[in-house]
């Protein structure tokens, strides 16, 4: 017989599938690390399992304790719920009030009991949900936060399973890698185990409008734009997190929220890839690399983070791409 001893033994192994459609340069074969593949349906999966794990090991989280988490886009606290929940803890998500009712009932159906934070409060702020969570975590008994943004077995989680996938995946012919960054988890670890490997392959990755890290990897300084705020979910930051190590990234690209939406769409109804918007801003951070630079005959891998499922209310409706002034 052949099964799964439990759902969280699924997270990871997540296949490569070809971008074809949409490659304007098929010399370069282009290959999507598809992360909706994980039971929660994103690359946070990852990260829950084996950050709980470690918590455990080191004694700072006990039976019958109580696991705690902030989540920006959703996709933690997904990963987070079912990682504790199926090992028996008690679940508190906080969640900023911008998050979609699908996603406050999926983490309800799951498990988790969640509290709603004003969106409003930027990370100082008290009322903050990344504040609240911390806050939660110090004054209930057995509570233990997980804090992804400063967290390094978020990093660590990609350079032991995502980097290697990678790497084995392509069989080390991997040429140039595309990750967006939110907490930096991702772009870090991936690109310290692929540098390791080879330090010629080339790390790059999207940076919406209303993020720091672009304009902090070209000149080490944190400036917060002004005026901007971006509707690609999951990816940019206001402020450089603890487990952000940019230092082996060559090159982020700045990516706009019309063609992001635009690509999200066109992945779904052309490549039958329904993902969310910060994997087809990976698609275009590529394009734009290869305008840039005339890239031929490379092997180029895009991380794929998350499923279009999460986006139904936005960049697949109509109502809300119109809302937005965007063309559909
Ligand atoms: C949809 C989506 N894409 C990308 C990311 C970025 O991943 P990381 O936090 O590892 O930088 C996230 C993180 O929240 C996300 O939810």
């Amino acid at each position: 017989m052949q099964y799964a001893e439990s759902v969280m033994d699924l997270v990871g192994h997540t296949p490569l599938v070809k971008i074809s459609k949409l490659n304007p340069y098929p010399d370069n074969l282009v290959l999507a690390k598809v992360e909706y593949f994980n039971p929660g349906g994103s690359i946070k999966d990852r990260i829950s399992k084996y950050m709980i794990e470690q918590a455990e090991k080191r004694g700072d989280l006990r039976p019958g304790g109580t696991v705690i988490e902030g989540t920006g886009a959703g996709n933690t606290g997904i990963g987070v719920v079912l990682a504790a929940r199926s090992r028996g803890y008690r679940v508190i998500i906080t969640s900023p009030d911008k998050n979609s009712q699908e996603i406050i009932d999926t983490l309800r159906a799951l498990g988790a009991e969640v509290i709603i934070c004003p969106t409003s409060a930027d990370h100082h702020d008290p009322a903050n949900y990344t504040q609240v969570a911390a806050r939660m975590a110090r004054e209930i008994p057995g509570a233990w936060y997980v804090d992804q943004y400063n967290n390094p077995d978020n990093p660590q989680t990609h350079f032991l399973t995502t980097g290697p996938e990678i790497w084995e995946q392509t069989d080390g012919e991997i040429d140039i890698m595309v990750v967006g960054a939110g907490t930096g988890g991702s772009i870090t670890g991936i690109s310290r185990f692929l540098k390791d490997k080879n330090p010629d392959i080339m790390v790059i990755g999207p940076d919406p409008a209303d993020s720091v890290y672009l304009n902090y990897l070209a000149s080490g300084q944190v400036v917060v734009p002004e005026g901007v705020v971006s509707q690609i979910d999951g990816i940019g930051q206001s402020f450089i997190p603890g487990v952000a190590d940019l230092s082996q990234v060559d090159e982020l690209l700045p990516v706009g929220d019309e063609e992001v939406m635009q690509m999200a769409r066109r992945l779904a109804r052309e490549e039958g890839l329904f993902v969310g918007p910060s994997s087809a801003s990976a698609l275009l951070a590529y394009i734009k690399y290869v305008e840039k630079y005339a890239i031929h005959e490379k092997t180029v891998v895009l991380l794929f983070p998350d499923s279009g499922n999460r986006y139904l209310t936005k960049v697949f409706s109509d109502a809300w791409m119109s809302k937005q002034g965007f063309t559909i």
